[in-house]
This record gives C-alpha cells, sequence and structure tokens, in this order.
C-alpha cells in the first residue's frame, strides 16, 4: 500500500516506518524535523521537510496518492501546551484539520490518529474504558482530542475512514529524554550518566508504560481493522513510578536511590488504560512486558553510549 506518515522522523512514527518499508509498503514521510531527528528517518521513505499546517502538504499528497494516513506529527509537550496554547492548538488541530483536507481532496481511504490517553482527565474509574469522560487537563489533551471529533466529521462529511488509537505512556528506543521525554527515557538517561533521579511525590503513583513495538503493532492491525473506531492502546497494568525505577536499576545492575521532591500540582494519582477494546477490534494484544521492553530499551541506550 502507499501510506503517508506525519511525524515520520520521531519517536513512534519512525518506528511504525520502518516497520511498514520491512513489509514493503511505500512510505512517505511528511515532518518538519521540529523534534524528529534525520536519523530517524529511514532511507527508504520519501521524505518532506514540510510543516503539516503547510499549504503545500496538498502537492505532496497529490504527488505521492497515499491510500492510508498514519497522523503522528504534533507538538506533544503538556508544558509548551499551557505556556503556548495558541501554537499548541495551531499544530495539533489546525495541522490535523489540513492532513484531513488533504486526504478528502485526494481520496485517501483511511487516516489512523495517534491519540493519547490525555484525553480523559482525572480518571473517574480503572481500568480508563474509551466510553470514560473526556475531559481533559491541559491545552495539550484538548488539541489531541479536537481532532478526534474533526476525524470523525470528516468521516460523516466524506466517508474517509479512520481508527483513533489512544495510547498510553509510551516508551522504547529513540525517545528524546531532553524535550518532552517519558519518565523511563528520563531515568534511563540520568542512571546511565549517573545524574540524580528526582520522583515527585512518594513515588506510588502509577502509570500504564506501553512499548513502542506494541504500539507499531497497533498500527500495523489498524491498516486492515478496526473501521471507524476509536481504541486504547495499553498494557492496561499499572506500574508504580518506584517500582519502575526499582526495575530500571535491577536490569542495569546499579544500586542508586531517587530523590523524592514534591508532589507535582495536577499530577494524576492512577493511572491505567483498558486495551479490551484493542483486543476484541483489532485482534491487538501487548506482546512485551514492561520487564521485556525495558531490557531492550536499555540494550539500545547502552549501545549508543559506548
Ligand atoms: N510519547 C507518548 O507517550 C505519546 C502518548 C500518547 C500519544 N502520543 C502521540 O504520538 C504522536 C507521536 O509522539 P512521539 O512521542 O513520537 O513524539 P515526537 O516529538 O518524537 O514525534 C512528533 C513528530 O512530529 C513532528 N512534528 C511536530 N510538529 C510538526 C509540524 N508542525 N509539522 C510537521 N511535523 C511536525 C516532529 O518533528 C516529530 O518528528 C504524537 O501525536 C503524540 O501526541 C505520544
Amino acid at each position: 500500500m502507499r501510506i503517508l506518515v506525519t511525524g515520520g522522523a520521531g519517536f513512534i512514527a519512525s518506528h511504525i516506518v520502518d516497520r511498514l518499508i520491512a513489509e514493503q509498503h511505500e512510505v512517505c514521510i511528511v515532518d518538519n524535523l521540529s523534534t524528529g531527528k534525520q536519523e530517524n528517518i529511514n532511507p527508504a521513505a520519501i521524505f518532506y521537510n514540510l510543516d503539516i499546517r503547510s499549504e503545500h502538504v496538498l502537492e505532496v499528497f497529490e504527488d505521492f496518492n497515499p491510500q492510508i494516513v498514519i497522523h503522528h506529527a504534533a507538538q506533544i509537550s503538556v508544558a509548551h501546551s499551557v505556556s503556548d496554547p495558541s501554537l499548541d492548538a495551531s499544530i495539533n488541530i489546525n495541522g490535523t484539520i489540513n492532513i484531513l483536507d488533504c486526504c478528502y481532496k485526494t481520496g485517501v481511504r483511511k487516516i489512523i490518529y495517534a491519540s493519547s490517553a490525555a484525553v480523559y482527565g482525572y480518571p473517574e474509574e480503572l481500568p480508563v474504558e474509551e466510553s470514560a469522560k473526556l475531559s481533559p487537563l491541559s491545552p495539550y489533551g484538548l488539541s489531541k482530542l479536537t481532532p478526534e471529533f474533526y476525524i470523525q466529521l470528516y468521516s460523516n462529511l466524506h466517508g474517509l475512514k479512520y481508527t483513533i488509537l489512544r495510547y498510553s505512556n509510551a516508551y522504547g528506543e529513540r525517545q528524546d529524554p531532553r524535550g518532552e521525554g517519558g519518565v523511563i527515557s528520563i531515568f534511563l538517561d540520568n542512571l546511565l550518566t549517573q545524574k540524580e533521579i528526582q520522583i515527585h511525590g512518594d513515588g506510588t503513583q502509577t502509570r500504564d508504560f506501553i512499548y513502542v513495538k506494541d504500539i507499531v503493532n497497533a498500527n500495523i492491525a489498524a491498516l486492515t481493522k478496526g473501521e471507524n473506531c476509536i481504541v486504547n492502546i495499553s498494557t492496561q497494568t499499572e506500574i508504580s513510578v518506584k517500582e519502575l525505577f526499582e526495575m530500571m536499576c535491577k536490569i542495569l545492575e546499579i544500586d542508586a536511590s531517587p530523590k523524592y521532591m514534591d508532589e507535582r500540582v495536577g499530577d494524576i494519582k492512577y493511572s491505567s488504560l483498558s486495551n479490551r477494546q484493542a483486543r476484541s477490534i483489532l485482534g491487538w494484544t501487548s506482546q512485551f512486558t514492561l520487564y521485556q521492553g525495558l531490557k531492550e530499551t536499555i540494550n539500545y541506550y547502552q549501545n549508543i553510549c559506548v
């Protein structure tokens, strides 16, 4: 298939591109390299260094004529979304509308959209089902949620098919610890460079960490399944930040202690997404335990650090 991937120079979508190319798909990437990296770009993909809000994106769609679009380009920093909500909305909302317009104008069959657990806000029940209340706590959460409605509207108006994947906390190779890196990439970077590890609160807060290769599998499943569905992609397993830290130290064979800081205002205490729908609709299951995913990720970082 001809598949256009936005954000394909970034952490998650570069892994998706690699897999699509390994499976003999023709791939075109649109990415402005704002957080993405040239070295993540698979050389077998056609690459356009372009902002998803640009009017030139339509020319790319006309040239490449994709059948499927996998949309991952986004402003992903919660902190930046709070300090500059207009820019966040411009990229995540207006950028997605531009991509949807291009899909409609060039007859794209389906869009797969990377959404986030951030659309839910404080969970009322765990694990959070897709039908739970949508009440984002940050401009980022809202700018990831709003495109979901645009996508459904384009589907109703123009027949564009979609699968919306709401990821829990992602981790894995190529995640940048400097930007809005997830806690795992930040811990790992600090542990490998012998910097202090800071944990906000008492470390009993829990998260549901999903390995990037599991996310890739979900996107591959969504190429042919999950038509017009919204699906969480998660392990449905809670682990505390303290336990995570201990597991990472064990794999690294490091004896370290974290520094406990004040709790951050607004932080969610317990988080886990139900993956029941992903299993039944996409036939997808998480293949990697946190321990396995961490081992692969740690191996990767140890190899690039030597
Ligand atoms: N990392 C997570 O834990 C997580 C969780 C839930 C959802 N997501 C979603 O997954 C997607 C990918 O996230 P990631 O962690 O790989 O982030 P990332 O920053 O590594 O990737 C985003 C990519 O989009 C590109 N980009 C940003 N703004 C752009 C613009 N205006 N025009 C063109 N390209 C632009 C960046 O250069 C980068 O390559 C995002 O949509 C994010 O909201 C991520």
